[in-house]
């Protein structure tokens, strides 16, 4: 089980990634063209927020069966500075917790704008904020800090 959530979590990233890409590259074009919020700019932002929340999920359920994440819990002192230890433990999880409720909230906020523009603002800014914390917070395999594949088979 811990290895198929670990690669499934590992894919749905692209999904988080290719999503809010999409979101926010529709967002600053309507913001700064003055389109029309269309059923897709909806549609979209919707499956943008689903998707976080199911890479969420995957999480917090890697989060109680992940062995680096039960050495950390259970060995703290030690484990704390233990970079990749504690990079799973704790910085990670804080990281994309908050994106996720950046996330949320930036996607609730703009379902309530009563113009188009103020929906495409607001979108753009919360989920560029989210986007940036991302990227800096996932294991990328050219890190030479934290590196995990990029691609992990099932
Ligand atoms: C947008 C949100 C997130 C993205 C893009 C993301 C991405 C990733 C990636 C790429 C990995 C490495 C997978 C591998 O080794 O192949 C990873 C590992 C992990 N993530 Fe996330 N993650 C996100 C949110 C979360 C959240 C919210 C939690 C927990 C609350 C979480 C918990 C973990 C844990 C525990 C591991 C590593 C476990 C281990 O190596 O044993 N992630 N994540």
């Amino acid at each position: 089980m811990y290895l198929f959530l670990l690669a499934l979590h590992s894919l749905i990233r692209w999904f988080v990634l290719a999503s809010l890409l999409f979101v926010i590259f529709r967002s600053y074009r309507g913001w700064f063209g003055h389109k029309p919020y269309t059923k897709t700019d909806h549609v979209t932002r919707i499956i943008t927020a689903t998707i976080a929340h199911i890479q969420l999920v995957a999480g917090v359920w890697l989060y109680f069966i992940s062995p680096v994440v039960d050495y950390f819990l259970h060995n703290y002192s030690q484990a704390v500075h233990m970079r990749q230890i504690r990079f799973f433990g704790m910085e990670h999880v804080t990281i994309m917790l908050t994106a996720i409720v950046l996330i949320t909230i930036g996607s609730a906020k703009a379902k309530r704008k009563t113009t188009d523009e103020a929906k495409f603002k607001t979108m753009a800014i919360w989920f560029t904020i989210a986007l940036l914390l991302i990227f800096t917070s996932v294991p990328w395999s050219f890190s030479p800090l934290i590196s995990r594949p990029l691609f992990r088979s099932f």
